[in-house]
């Protein structure tokens, strides 16, 4: 009886070969870049304390209310998938000690968890990479931070991004705002669906994020947070939008922009495309200089942002921005099975002496016509052939696939000379 496959998780995607080098190109870019901004890496945890996402994230946020992957573990603690990396990056360098006297600037990359509703652009495991500054309250930072970002999506190529910005005040200013909120839709509360009404008094702010088509008069009539706005904070957020205008980085100023996790006071930022649909954003983050505190340390400034890979990779596949894989320099062709032991021991060799070579082997052997398909195939700029003559001989075949050059046998003892003449010509990748 043929059992039938398993297959994966919903949400749960591969990621196959054909995307490993967006992937790497993506992560890659993202590394190279974050260094020269000094940014130091750390690598967290997948699994905290789910008492760490409820307290950091905010108990009426969509995260911690439907999207946790929590569980009971052995021990009868409750613990949790991360969905994001911000509240692991400030568990750890306050655990660690590293806010001490001190102002690191942190990255990580790795799988978060979401149970959302699957869709393009939207997973259930999904890949971030992210960056943390503390102890910076200025508005520097935040320029800085977003012109990073800026810099990273540029590299990667992909264009018809917009950054969004605002400013989401401080605490008592956000207080002051979110009444005026609830007075406001409390004056509609007929055409609030569930879920507004449901969260009119916990979290107002997030109403204004509702797609329903039926409430979009009644947001559009709501106050705007930057009349509420204390003075401290449209300072900072002038200050910022100068810096940015210095620099040459076009913004817009979106005053709906709340984004859905309650750390967050001051700046805010988003870099969206207009080529993902609905899930457009790439990019995000902001100021959290609450955080530190509610996770139980001393104040501490902090601003931060994540990028969503998935997303990323998905652009850089549009925009074919990514290098390709290289194709092997060489690949070895035998004539008999006999000869596999000593051609294993030959391209070690060659390994050794020429540390760049990407060179193949005739696994599993075949004819010598299949083989030299194959090594067609993979994209080789050379076949080199041993057949019993040149095993004889101490000599070897080479058969170029890409050139139009005669194939020409030459000794064993001349073969790095070649692959290096031929690496060193080789301009692009076959
Ligand atoms: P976030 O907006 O929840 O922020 O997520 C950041 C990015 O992760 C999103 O813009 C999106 O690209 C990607 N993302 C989120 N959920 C999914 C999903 N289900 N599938 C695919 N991609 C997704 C944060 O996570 C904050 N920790 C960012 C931050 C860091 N703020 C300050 N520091």
């Amino acid at each position: 009886m043929v059992s039938s496959p398993i297959q994966n998780v919903r949400g749960f995607g591969d990621v196959l070969p054909s995307e490993g080098p967006a992937w790497a190109f993506v992560e890659q870019t993202f590394r190279r870049e974050l260094e020269r901004y000094g940014y130091a890496e750390v690598r967290l945890p997948i699994v905290e304390k789910t008492e760490l996402f409820s307290r950091a994230i905010g108990e009426v946020t969509d995260i911690v209310e439907k999207e946790m992957y929590t569980f009971i573990d052995r021990n009868g603690d409750s613990l949790t998938l991360r969905p994001e990396g911000t509240a692991g990056c400030v568990r750890a360098a306050l655990q660690r000690g590293l806010l001490h006297n001190a102002q690191p600037r942190l990255w990580y990359s790795g799988p978060m968890f979401r149970h959302e509703r699957p869709q393009k652009g939207r997973y259930r495991q999904f890949h971030q990479v992210g960056a943390e500054a503390f102890g910076v309250p200025g508005p520097d930072i935040d320029a800085e931070l977003i012109l990073l970002s800026g810099r990273i999506l540029r590299a990667l190529g992909v264009r018809d991004l917009r950054l969004e910005i605002n400013s989401l005040g401080t605490q008592a200013a956000r207080q002051r705002y979110r009444e005026a909120l609830i007075e406001h839709f409390q004056a509609h509360s007929s055409t609030l669906d569930d879920d507004a009404q449901r969260r009119l008094h916990s979290n107002p702010l997030r109403v204004l994020d509702s797609k329903n088509p039926a409430m979009a008069s009644v947001i559009e009539a709501a106050p705007d947070l930057a009349d509420y706005l204390d003075e401290e904070s449209q300072t900072h957020f002038q200050s910022l939008c100068d810096m940015l205008d210095g620099a040459g980085q076009s913004y817009r100023v979106n005053t709906r922009l709340v984004r859905g996790l309650d750390y967050y006071g001051g700046t805010v930022f988003e870099w969206i495309s207009a080529d993902l649909g609905a899930q457009g954003t790439v990019l995000a983050g902001g100021r959290y200089d609450v955080l530190v505190e509610m996770i139980g340390g001393r104040p501490t400034p902090a601003i931060g942002f994540a990028a969503g890979l998935e997303r990323l990779v998905a652009l850089v596949e549009a925009a074919n921005s990514a290098p390709s894989a290289p194709a092997p320099d060489a690949a070895l062709v035998i004539s008999d099975d006999s000869l596999q032991s000593d051609t294993l021991a030959l391209a070690e060799r060659l390994r050794d002496e020429l540390p760049w070579l990407h060179l193949q082997m005739p696994l599993g052997g075949g004819s010598m016509k299949s083989q030299l398909r194959r090594a067609n195939r993979s994209g080789a700029a050379v076949a080199l052939i041993r057949g019993a003559e040149e095993a004889a001989a101490e000599t070897i075949s080479v058969k170029y696939l890409r050139d139009d050059l005669e194939q020409e046998t030459v000794a064993i003892g001349e073969l790095p000379k070649i692959l290096s003449a031929l690496q060193a010509n080789r301009t692009g990748q076959y």
